[in-house]
């Protein structure tokens, strides 16, 4: 368990489709370091389900409820549902979600022959439209071009990645790089105000390419900073 940062004491983290690859690591690495998370689902009861076996495999504080429970239960609220969801679920927690910081790190991907490739999205981004659906929250892009697979491995120790974090609101931003610091080998770097989520978002098209060539889970790194 690392030194939680002043910014997450007493903050809980609720992972909306928690019960997935992604939704798992980032809920896995955060109730590693010691924050409290709520896996949030469309069943409650998979909710539990995927809780209790995080919390078997781990010494951290893991509950599981259905999204709107979880919603409620965290201060900041990660969304890892597929693009086909996203707005309809986020509609539906617009009260739940007021006041709080959401961290969207959906990416709008198709998937053809030739591979992923990024689709347009009418807001300009999945992050800017959950920003359009929830005024009264806080939106923040990050954890976009992040491995689930290795978010998930327990044998990976540091996960050799900087995570992009975007958003129009300084405090939320320097919060949501503070949570990604909190996974060792993870650095977050601000990336710039929500409208320039999108290429963040399509970039992962480009990392599954490198992926699927060198059967890898590519990462990314900033340098110079
Ligand atoms: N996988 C990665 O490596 C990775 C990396 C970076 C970012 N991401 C992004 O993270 C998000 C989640 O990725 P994933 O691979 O974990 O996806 P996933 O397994 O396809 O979906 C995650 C969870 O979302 C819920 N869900 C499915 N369809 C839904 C719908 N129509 N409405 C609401 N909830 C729905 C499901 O949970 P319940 O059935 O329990 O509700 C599912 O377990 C995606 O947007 C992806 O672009 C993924």
């Amino acid at each position: 368990m690392t030194n939680l940062p002043e910014s997450l004491a007493g903050k809980t983290v609720a992972v909306l489709g928690g019960t997935g690859p992604q939704g798992r690591g980032l809920a896995r690495r955060f109730a590693v370091a010691g924050v409290p998370v709520v896996i949030g689902s469309r069943s409650a009861e998979r909710a539990a389900e995927a809780a209790t076996r995080l919390a078997a495999d781990l010494s951290g504080e893991v509950s599981g409820a259905d999204n709107a429970g979880a919603a409620a239960a965290g201060d900041i609220v990660v969304v890892a549902v597929p693009w086909d969801g996203h707005g309809e679920l986020l509609a539906s927690l617009r009260s739940e979600l007021a006041g709080k910081v959401v961290v969207d790190c959906v990416n709008p991907l198709g998937f053809d022959k030739q591979g992923a490739y990024a689709l347009a999205v009418e807001e300009g981004s999945a992050a800017q439209q959950a920003q359009s659906i929830l005024p009264d929250s806080t939106v923040v892009g990050a954890f976009h071009n992040v491995s689930a697979v290795k978010l998930e491995d327990p044998e990976v120790e540091t996960v050799d990645t900087d995570v992009l974090v975007l958003g129009d609101v300084r405090e939320a931003t320097d919060l949501v790089q503070d949570l990604a610091d909190v996974i060792p080998g993870v650095r977050g770097v601000y990336g710039g105000r929500l409208r320039n989520a999108h290429q963040v978002e399509a970039l992962t098209a480009n990392l599954i390419s490198v992926n699927r060539r060198h059967k890898a889970h590519a990462g990314i790194r900033i340098t110079d900073i």
